[in-house]
Formats: structure tokens, C-alpha cells, sequence
């Protein structure tokens, strides 16, 4: 019998002969050879769980960019991911990039540089905004900071309810914890959490991750990744490799 967190060899016939209630997302396997995963072109790509969504397509900001396979998990309007997008003022002008096949957990935040007040004087409070005379005091360019673009990597993984400040960079397979707030840059393969977000542990050496950034498996052909995917799924980095020479 099929463990159920284990691929069995054919699809619904095992998980039938299973008899343990499946979540819906174990419910839909078919391992035909020419199929290649879920279509990154649709929305909702779990039938029946559609709270995880492809948000590449159904982000409209022209600033925010959002690469193939990468979901937003939320049971209340997973489409909207732009919500979770906080001062993203478009005569600012900052992008938030994140690459493909991230997980984005519910309520993750991204605070964009819309949000920072002139710091440098002695209030901090924005009174150009109300006019009727205060508009005398618009910060001029530079006054207010501004930490540049958002950059997401490919294969990272944001847990619940984080905070990622402005201009954070987050490297490749990174994992942040849930309920971090993040506000300085996240080396690939690394796990951070808490607030503020430090290095909780490595996933790999300095070395191995040079070569995971050079694999780049986020960007072989689709059927290549659906080939490989256990070897994806393993710490087997020189099968990986390997794998890679193939590409
Ligand atoms: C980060 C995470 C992956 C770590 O998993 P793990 O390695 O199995 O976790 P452990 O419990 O062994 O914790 C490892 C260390 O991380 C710390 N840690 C774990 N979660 C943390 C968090 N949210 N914030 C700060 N530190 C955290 C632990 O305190 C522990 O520190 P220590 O080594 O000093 O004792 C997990 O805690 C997490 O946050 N997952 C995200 C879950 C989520 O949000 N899912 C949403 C649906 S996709």
C-alpha cells in the first residue's frame, strides 16, 4: 500500500486502495509520462483547493513582477496578493521581483518605500501631504530613503504572516520563518526568523550553494524539472548535477 506521502507508481487506483481520507491536493495524481505539472498559465492550479493561486496571473501592477509557479496561499481572496503589497506608490517607482516556484504563505506583507517618512529632520511628520499650506515642507528627491526594489529569489519559501521591508534582497532557496520581519538581505539557502530576521541555520555550504545557483533548476525546461524531480526534491546535489550536464 502507498504511503500517502509518497508518489505511488500509478495514480488514482493507489490512492483509492489507500482508504485514508486524502487532503484534496493528494486526490489529483495522474503520472502519465507526458504530463508535466500544473499549467502556470491558470489561477487556481489545485481543483477543488482554491485558495492556492498563481499569482503571476493575477497581479495587474506593472511593479510588480511575479515568475511562473510561484502561489499565494490564502482561504480569503488569494487572487488579491497585490493587497499584501503595502505603499507601493507608482510615482515612486520601486518594483517588487519575485522569481519561480516560491511558496508565499498567508498574510505574508511587503512593505514598499511609499511607507518611509523623512527621517532626518526633527518631526517626522509628513504635512506636505495635507496641503493648505503645508505643502511648502515636499521633502525634496533624496530627503526621503529609499531603499530600491524588492527581490524575491527563485524557490524561496515565506511562512506565515511575514514582513519584508523595503529594498530587502532574498536569495535563492531561502526559507523565512512565519511571523519574521525581515530588513536586511537573506543569503541563498539560508533559514532566518524572528524580528528582526536572522540566520537561523544554513541548508548548505557556501560551496554547494554556488552550485545550486549555477543548476538554476527553476530555469530547465518544464519537462526536464518534471523528469527530475525527486533528484529536485533530494539533498543529492551531485545527481543534481548531473542532471544539469543533461539540460
Ligand atoms: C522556519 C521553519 C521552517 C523551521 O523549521 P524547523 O527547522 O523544523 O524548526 P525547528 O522547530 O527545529 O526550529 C529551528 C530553529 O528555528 C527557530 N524558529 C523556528 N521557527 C521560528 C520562527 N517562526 N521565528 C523565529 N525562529 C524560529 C527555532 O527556535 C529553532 O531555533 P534554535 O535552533 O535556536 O532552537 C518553521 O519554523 C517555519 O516557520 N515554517 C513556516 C511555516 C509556515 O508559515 N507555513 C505556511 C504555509 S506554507
Amino acid at each position: 500500500m502507498a504511503r500517502r506521502n509518497e508518489l505511488p507508481d500509478t495514480g488514482w487506483e493507489l490512492i483509492k486502495a489507500d482508504a485514508l481520507p486524502a487532503p484534496p491536493y493528494f486526490q489529483r495524481y495522474t503520472l502519465a509520462e507526458h504530463m508535466h505539472g500544473p499549467n502556470p498559465e491558470t489561477k487556481h492550479p489545485m481543483e477543488g483547493f482554491p485558495q492556492v493561486c498563481f499569482i503571476k496571473n493575477t497581479v495587474r501592477n506593472p511593479n510588480i513582477v511575479i515568475g511562473d509557479y510561484t502561489y499565494y496561499d490564502d482561504p480569503e481572496d488569494p487572487e488579491n496578493f497585490e493587497r499584501n503589497v503595502l505603499y507601493h506608490f507608482p510615482f515612486i517607482g520601486d518594483k517588487l521581483v519575485i522569481g519561480k516556484f516560491c511558496a508565499i504563505a498567508r498574510g505574508v506583507k511587503f512593505i514598499m518605500n511609499g511607507a518611509n517618512h523623512k527621517l532626518s529632520g526633527v518631526s517626522t511628520y509628513p504635512f506636505q501631504i495635507f496641503g493648505n499650506g503645508w505643502e511648502k515642507v515636499i521633502p525634496a528627491p533624496g530627503d526621503l530613503p529609499f531603499k530600491g526594489d524588492t527581490i524575491v529569489g527563485h524557490d524561496v519559501w515565506i511562512g506565515y504572516e511575514s514582513l519584508i521591508m523595503p529594498g530587502v534582497k532574498i536569495g535563492n532557496g531561502a526559507i523565512v520563518a512565519s511571523r519574521s520581519v525581515v530588513v536586511s538581505d537573506v543569503e541563498p539557502y539560508t533559514m532566518v526568523g524572528g524580528n528582526p530576521a536572522t540566520l537561523i541555520k544554513r541548508r548548505f555550504d557556501a560551496e554547494i550553494v554556488d552550485k545550486l545557483n549555477a543548476i538554476a533548476w527553476w530555469n530547465w525546461p518544464i519537462e526536464k524539472i518534471t523528469e527530475h524531480l525527486k533528484i529536485i526534491v533530494s539533498g543529492d546535489v551531485e545527481a543534481l548535477r548531473e542532471c544539469a550536464a543533461t539540460i
